[in-house]
Parts: C-alpha cells; sequence; structure tokens
C-alpha cells in the first residue's frame, strides 16, 4: 500500500520521516515482514533528497526495526522490539450509554472438546455446502448492474417472495413478499422492531427462562424488561406486567425449555395483547425441525398478523453464518420498519440473499430440512431414550417434538454449575439452565443440543456425563 508520510513536525526531515516509520511499525499498523517502498521512490513522493530517506530507514535497522535484504528490499524485521505505552498514552475512558456498560462484546469463544451438546449450532456437515457453493456462484455472476447498486431495503426481491411462499405454505403464515423484510438474522429483525416501537424506559416482558440475545438487546435500547416465568403450557399470561408494550416469545420450541406453547396459552396472550394494546413477536427460530405432530397455528396466522410479529431465521436450517433472517410486519409498522432497515443497513447482502431465494426456490430447501430433520430427529430420540433410561432418577426431561436441543430439570437436587464443570473437565459439553435465567437460577437443570454432536458419539457422551454427577 501508499503509506502516507507527513514531513509535519520538529527535528530535520530525516529524523520526521523515522519518527513516523518507527510509530507505525511498533503500533503494528506496518506489520512484520512488510515491505518498504525503495528509498528512491519514497523520497520522490516526498519530494525529499534519496540521502534523507535512507538516513532515517539506517537509523530503523541499527535499532532493530528494519532489515534490509539485497536485491529485494528493506522490510520490517520478524520481530521488532515492542516499546511500553508512554505514560499518558493510554487511551481515553470514554462514557457510553449505561446498557452497554455491562453488556459483553462477545462470549469467550467455546474450546473445543470431545462431546459438544452445544445449544443453539446446527452440524454444518448436513448443509449442502457444493450446491449452495454453487448457487452463489452463479449469482455473483449473473448479479445484473442494478442488482449492484441500493435496492429496497427490504430485500432482494425474490427472497422476498420465496419467504412469503414458504412460511404460507410451511406455518399458514399469511403474508405477501411486501409483508417482510429480509433481515441479518433473528437478530436484527428484533433490533428494528424495538427501534420502532420502544420509547426510552418501555416495559418488554420476555420469557424466563429465555433467549439472552434477545434480552439484551431490548435493554440495549434503553427498555426495561422483565422476565415472565414459563410453565409447561408457555409463557404465564397472567404474570406479564400490565406496562408491557412488547412481548417476546418463542412458542413453536421454547428456548430454552423446549415445549411449546399450547393452543389455550396462544389464545389468551392474543387476547392480553389486544386488550393492553401491546405487540408481541414470535421468534419462530428452530420450528422447522419438528418431529412429531402438526405443528400448532402461530400466533400470526391465529391473529391474522394484526398485533403480532412473526421473526424467522435460517441460522439453523442453514448456517449461522449467512446472517439471513427476515419479519413479518403488521400493516402499520411496515413503514417505520423499513425506515429502520434503510437508516441502520439499507438492504443487507444482497448476493447471498439471490442465492438463498434460489435455494428455496428450486427445491433444494425443502430437500435439505427433509435430510436434516431425519438427522436431528434420530438424535433427539437417542439423547431423550438415554437420559430416560440411564439417567432415570437424576433428570426428568422436558417434553419437546422440534428443534435442536431439550432440556432436562433435576429429580434431586444436586449442584448443576459444578456437574457441568465436572463434564467439560471430562471433555463433554452441556449447559445449565440457569445460564438462561436473568434472575434467580430457576429449577436446576441441563439443555443438550444435538446440532454438534453424531448420532453414534451421543451414547458414549451421555455414559461419560453420568460419571460427573455427584454420589449419592
Ligand atoms: C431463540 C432464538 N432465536 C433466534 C435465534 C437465531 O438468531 P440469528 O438468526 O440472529 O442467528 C436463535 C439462535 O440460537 C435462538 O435461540
Amino acid at each position: 500500500v501508499d503509506f502516507h508520510v507527513s514531513l509535519a513536525g520538529r527535528g530535520d526531515l530525516s529524523t520526521r520521516i523515522y519518527r513516523q516509520l518507527h510509530e507505525a511499525i511498533v503500533e503494528g499498523r506496518l506489520a512484520a515482514g512488510e515491505r518498504l517502498p525503495p528509498t528512491r521512490e519514497l523520497a520522490t513522493s516526498l519530494s525529499v533528497s534519496r540521502n534523507t530517506v535512507a538516513a532515517a530507514y539506517e537509523r530503523l535497522t541499527a535499532e532493530g526495526f528494519l532489515v534490509g535484504r539485497v536485491g529485494a528490499g528493506t522490510f520490517v524485521c520478524a520481530n521488532p522490539p515492542a516499546r511500553p505505552p508512554r505514560p499518558g498514552e493510554q487511551a481515553d475512558e470514554i462514557s457510553v450509554r449505561r446498557p452497554w456498560r455491562s453488556i459483553a462484546a462477545d462470549p469467550p469463544p467455546l474450546a473445543p472438546v470431545s462431546f459438544d451438546f452445544q445449544v443453539g449450532v446446527p452440524d454444518a456437515h448436513l448443509f449442502p455446502m457444493a450446491a449452495w457453493r454453487r448457487l452463489v456462484a452463479r449469482e455473483l455472476r449473473d448479479v445484473g448492474v442494478r442488482a449492484s447498486a441500493y435496492v429496497d431495503p427490504a430485500g432482494h426481491d425474490g427472497l422476498r417472495e420465496a419467504i412469503a411462499r414458504h412460511i404460507g405454505l410451511s406455518r399458514s403464515v399469511r403474508a405477501g413478499a411486501g409483508d417482510v423484510i429480509v433481515t441479518h438474522g433473528a437478530q436484527q429483525a428484533l433490533d428494528l422492531v424495538g427501534r420502532v416501537l420502544l420509547e426510552p424506559g418501555a416495559c418488554v416482558a420476555v420469557e424466563e427462562p429465555g433467549y439472552p440475545p434477545a434480552r439484551e438487546l431490548f435493554a440495549s435500547l434503553g427498555a426495561k424488561v422483565t422476565g415472565v416465568p414459563v410453565d409447561g403450557e408457555g409463557i404465564v399470561v397472567a404474570a406479564i406486567p400490565r406496562a408491557a408494550t412488547l412481548v417476546y416469545v418463542t412458542p413453536s420450541h421454547q428456548f430454552p425449555l423446549g415445549t411449546a406453547m399450547s393452543l389455550d396459552r396462544r389464545t389468551a396472550l392474543l387476547a392480553w395483547a389486544h386488550r393492553h394494546g401491546a405487540v408481541l413477536i414470535e421468534d419462530d427460530y428452530d420450528s422447522e425441525f419438528r418431529f412429531a405432530d402438526r405443528p400448532l397455528e402461530p400466533l400470526h396466522s391465529l391473529d391474522r398478523g394484526r398485533r403480532v410479529v412473526y421473526v424467522g431465521s435460517f441460522a439453523k436450517t442453514m448456517l449461522p453464518m449467512l446472517r439471513l433472517g427476515f419479519l413479518v410486519v403488521p400493516p402499520s409498522l411496515r413503514a417505520p420498519v423499513r425506515a429502520a432497515k434503510r437508516l441502520t443497513d439499507r438492504q443487507g447482502e444482497v448476493s447471498t440473499q439471490g442465492a438463498m431465494a434460489a435455494f428455496l426456490t428450486e427445491g433444494l430447501f425443502a430437500r435439505h430440512l427433509r435430510r436434516s430433520t431425519r438427522g436431528y430427529a434420530a438424535r433427539h430420540e437417542r439423547i431423550a431414550e438415554i437420559l430416560r433410561r440411564d439417567f432415570a432418577g437424576r433428570l426428568a426431561v422436558v417434553p419437546s417434538i422440534a428443534g435442536l436441543h431439550l432440556a432436562a430439570f433435576l429429580r434431586t437436587p444436586a449442584d448443576v454449575a459444578a456437574i457441568v464443570r465436572r463434564a467439560a473437565a471430562a471433555g463433554v459439553r452441556v449447559e445449565n439452565l440457569a445460564n438462561y435465567y436473568a434472575e434467580g437460577s430457576g429449577e436446576p437443570g441441563l439443555a443438550l443440543g444435538y446440532g454438534g454432536i453424531e448420532l453414534d458419539r451421543i451414547a458414549p457422551g451421555l455414559a461419560r456425563l453420568a460419571t460427573c454427577w455427584p454420589e449419592t
């Protein structure tokens, strides 16, 4: 790259050049091994004599920052000497809005383990990568000049049509392409809705236990987030604060307990929302993986989309890295949510969206879902069966018929955190249900995902988990 050197400052010209190169190296802007411009070239561009530049290079070479290789040029050393920060050089502490003071940038990376029952990840091995690669390549090849410019903030037209058709058929969600807004995953959908609906200090009700990124997001927008208990039928409607203007729920597969919200509870929740003028967000994040029964009607269909925002994600059905999701909003929210999308992100990444449209319309999505649902169903059944048989006195499996993880409550008191710690030390990752409670730790239990563990690894993994229980 063209390295910018300014001749401003104190000292002779050579010292000024020296100082800037020195700073760039110790700060890492000029990386180890990087080639410096030839002295003649830099001298010409700065209108100084070649000797002036050469003197700066020689000094840096003598101090161990640069190395010259005959015939090849001058390079930054592999390990240039480190310089401790000078007093007063530390970055200023800038005050950020209160919610951001306690929200982690990123959870610490997970260490690899032998038996990984991590919650919330699909199995990337099941993903038809070759077909996806072909569609992305085709999309990039065929993308026209028009499509490479800014387009509708709601996203790729073809994808919105394909999503509307997909959820219309598979989830009986009545929506046209105009009601669909493509997002970077469910998380952006929640952000857009929160932005347009929440006044500072507004009350948002979320499930307890629940999905931490949703809770944190609403809090980051300045809302007062209240956890509402969940029982075997779903969120306890009577416990939702009257002040709540937004209620976030996961009716198909409660996160993290895995239960489906009963029809009675759905009806009661909708009646509550109408009575209080609140909006419901229905996060249908992994309902496509269904192992039994006919699915219950989404809140969105029961309500005909009047007070319900329907949120979908391709993070589990495709891959989390693609950052593809969508939302279907009631008519009065269409314009403000589109505007929020335009102002925060424009239209997203249209070539990936185009490939996703083709993946849906060419039947590849349906085929991938059928195949992976079979795979996940077998894993779900295997885990449930082993827990019921070999952990009968210890764990009660929470019934669930969909998704990528299941939960189990402890039958007899034990220190769940200690079990999870011992399991980790033994190479087994399971999750403590307590992590999904904002207040208190709820009923003690474990969550076990099966996106990251192959079928034949489940039995040995659970056998090892059994050894992590305290002696009774
Ligand atoms: C409850 C819930 N909603 C949504 C998602 C997906 O979010 P995103 O599409 O932003 O990756 C997940 C993923 O774990 C989830 O557990």
